[in-house]
């Protein structure tokens, strides 16, 4: 039974991951910060076994990924802030910025290399959920906080990617389309179970490289 770890799985894009994989046959190791109050988490039958992690209180994910012996074929790094009360410039909330930072960011390579080993022991893949507001190329302006954030994670994915190519460990960033979520709202163009059967077969197709591509959950390649 392969075995996924995913991040940010009690609501949104890490909900229907935990769903997906889940009814495919996989073990799903579903981390999110607060297991008492994730109901719809505890509701999806299958191998489902839930940790509690806040991906910005590091000791928290080493304690978890400490607890799981498993072999892991696939780490989902998805949990994610939009900080939209960081403002915007010539009025920028700094601590907000911060947080959004400390989470999309030193959150999801703090949990790489908390479950690298688990990663490793399988030679499995290891995706980072970011955005196209990441694109420096495609970026239209707005939005300090959470595109910085995901440039920076873009980057982020690429060193790994590199430090782990020998490991035989494939490593990329994914843009998960405009998803009716809490962050996405009402108006996205697509729901969970289109974003994440996309992004589900992108993972099934990563190759190992030290040089990955920047795909969206249909196959499009998006700029840097
Ligand atoms: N929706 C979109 O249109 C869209 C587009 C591009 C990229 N994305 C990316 O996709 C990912 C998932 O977004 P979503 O749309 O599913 O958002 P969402 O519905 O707002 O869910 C965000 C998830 O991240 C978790 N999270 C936030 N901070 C955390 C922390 N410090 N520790 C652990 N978990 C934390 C949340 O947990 P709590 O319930 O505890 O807050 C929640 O489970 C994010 O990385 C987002 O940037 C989304």
């Amino acid at each position: 039974m392969p075995t996924v770890v995913v991040t940010g799985a009690n609501r949104g894009i890490g909900l229907e991951c935990v769903k997906q994989y889940a009814a495919d046959g996989w073990k799903v190791h579903a981390l999110c910060r607060r297991p008492e109050k994730a109901a719809e988490l505890e509701a999806v039958s299958g191998a489902v076994e839930i940790h509690a992690a806040d991906v910005m209180q590091h000791a928290s994910i080493n304690e978890t990924a400490n607890g799981i012996t498993d072999p892991v074929d696939v780490l989902i790094a998805n949990a994610g802030v939009h900080g939209k009360a960081a403002g915007e410039f010539g009025a920028l909330e700094y601590d907000v910025w911060r947080s959004v930072i400390e989470t999309n960011v030193f959150g999801a390579v703090a949990t790489a290399e908390a479950f690298a080993q688990h990663v490793k022991k399988a030679k499995g893949k290891i995706a980072f959920i970011s955005s196209k507001m990441g694109s420096i190329g495609d970026a239209s302006g707005g939005g300090m906080a959470y595109r910085t954030s995901k440039t920076a994670l873009n980057m982020a994915a690429k060193v790994i990617a590199a430090a782990l190519a020998g490991d035989d460990i494939a490593v990329a960033p994914f843009h998960p389309g405009w998803v009716e979520t809490d962050m996405g709202g009402p108006n996205a163009l697509i729901d969970t179970g289109e974003s994440v059967s996309g992004l589900r077969n992108l993972i099934g197709e990563m190759t190992v490289t030290a040089s990955p591509k920047f795909l969206s959950y249909d196959g499009a390649e998006i700029e840097w």
